[in-house]
């Protein structure tokens, strides 16, 4: 993007930066050649690879992705964000035939790893991956309402105040895929750690776009190593989603001596909204 001549260098450098901030980081991208040779197989059938943009994690402008003409069908559409190793996306498919899946995911060796565990379970054809920044991703390539599910399972914490920003449960993100919900879609999310659960809440209670599904579901029960914020609501927690598999990263949560904060809510129809 070419910068604009009125602007402000301060203002333009902001914005800039704002624009660049993002909720994850690459690390090693380097594949085992087990994972290389999976990769190899199958990454053209399962990976979406769009050319890419002004970033090598966003598509280039003006790429659709229209689910019934990647699936062949149509039927309810889950996205994971943030899939990691694919151990829900993948568990869902082989559940679900009849719905499609999309997991988004940047990490190389984890979607590496997603199919590697595909073609252990049998190769489901109702998933595809797509190894994108989901925020700028998911608005440019998908129809506003078209997921029924959306998922954000254990994001990265972001613990330090500094860092608050690059969390992905926050305005830029939800500005992004929320419109993208259908109407009564399910915006399900799962963490294990209280501060960030306390942010969420604080994010996601308010948008006029969401009802929490459990107004008055308890707070989880018991000790955490984590401090939990003093002001965290008591109610409006989900219980575990059967459909949702215990992930690595929830296990150490768990290992750690931290709490599970389950979320569910649910997309107000928009003639309500
Ligand atoms: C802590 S891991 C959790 C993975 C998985 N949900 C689980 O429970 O095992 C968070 C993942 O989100 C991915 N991620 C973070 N921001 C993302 C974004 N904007 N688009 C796609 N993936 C993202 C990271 O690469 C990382 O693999």
């Amino acid at each position: 993007m070419s910068s604009d001549p009125s602007m402000a260098p301060d203002l333009e450098q902001e914005q800039k930066s704002h624009r660049d901030v993002v909720s994850f980081v690459r690390r090693g991208e380097r594949l085992t050649q087990g994972r290389q040779n999976a990769w190899d197989r199958l990454s053209p059938f399962y990976v979406i690879d769009p050319p890419r943009g002004h970033r090598d994690t966003l598509p280039a402008e003006g790429i659709r992705l229209d689910p019934a003409e990647v699936f062949g069908r149509k039927a309810e559409l889950v996205v994971e964000v943030g899939s990691g190793t694919g151990e829900n996306i993948v568990a869902a498919a082989l559940a679900h035939p009849e719905r499609d899946h999309l997991g988004a995911e940047v990490y190389l060796p984890g979607l590496a790893q997603t199919l590697s565990r595909v073609e252990r379970s049998g190769s489901p054809q109702n998933l595809r991956m797509l190894p994108l920044d989901a925020q700028g991703a998911l608005p440019a390539m998908l129809a506003e309402g078209s997921i029924d599910q959306l998922w954000v399972y254990f994001a990265d914490p972001w613990p330090k105040q500094r860092h608050h920003k690059r969390r992905l449960i926050n305005p830029p993100f939800l500005d992004a895929v929320l419109p993208l919900l259908a109407d009564g879609a399910s915006f399900r999310l799962a963490t294990d750690w209280a501060q960030y659960a306390h942010h969420m809440r604080m994010q996601l209670d308010p948008r006029p776009e969401l009802t929490l599904q459990h107004p008055e579901g308890p707070r989880p029960e018991g000790r955490s190593s984590d401090p939990i914020p003093a002001n965290i609501p008591h109610t409006g927690w989900a219980p575990r989603f059967e459909g949702r598999v215990k992930t690595g990263f929830e296990s150490k949560g768990q290992a750690a001596g931290r709490l599970i904060w389950d979320l569910a809510y649910t997309r107000v129809p928009r003639h309500l909204g």
